[in-house]
């Protein structure tokens, strides 16, 4: 596996991986801004090239949030988000942040296991913090100090 900066020429092919993953996947735009901004971007690639995961994840003063993190389903169970998820918590201890944090769907145990499993420790509830036609979902907050 590779792992890298996403760049403009790469946007294309996220998006329709993201669309692939995600109920509420990002628009292309959505992932432009976020290369505009300077936010933390990384993919990881299979050897042939393909992109087969994802990671964004923007600077708040000193905490780091991540926005989104998807690994094709064709890839999954491989280590692609534990070795996404290290280049943030390396990223965020060697720009000095205090903190990450993110949000998971409550019923997604899938990613709340890898965030346990990666040391992060839950520390709230946003309650119907998504909605879409199935109805609202609560999201549950968690955090990983950074020491
Ligand atoms: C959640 C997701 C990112 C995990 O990606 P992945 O590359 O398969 O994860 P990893 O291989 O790094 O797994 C690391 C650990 O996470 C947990 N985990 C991952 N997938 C799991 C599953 N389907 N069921 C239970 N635990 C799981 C396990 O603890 C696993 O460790 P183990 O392999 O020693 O059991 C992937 O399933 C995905 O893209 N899901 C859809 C999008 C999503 O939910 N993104 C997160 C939004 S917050």
């Amino acid at each position: 596996m590779i792992l890298r900066d996403l760049e403009d020429r790469d946007v294309p092919e996220v998006a329709a991986l993201d669309r692939l993953i995600n109920r509420k996947s990002w628009s292309e735009a959505q992932f432009f801004e976020e290369l505009r901004l300077g936010s933390l971007c990384r993919i990881a690639m299979e050897p042939a090239g393909a992109i087969i995961g994802y990671l964004l994840a923007r600077p708040l003063t000193d905490e780091w949030h991540l926005l989104t993190l998807g690994v094709a389903p064709t890839h999954r169970g491989a280590g692609v988000a534990s070795a996404l998820t290290g280049e943030l918590i390396r990223h965020a201890v060697a720009t000095h942040a205090r903190i990450v944090l993110l949000e998971v769907r409550a019923s997604n145990q899938a990613a709340r296991k890898l965030y346990l499993k990666l040391g992060f420790i839950p520390i709230g509830r946003r309650k119907n913090y998504y909605s879409g036609p199935q109805g609202t979902e609560d999201a549950i907050v968690m955090s990983s100090p950074i020491r």
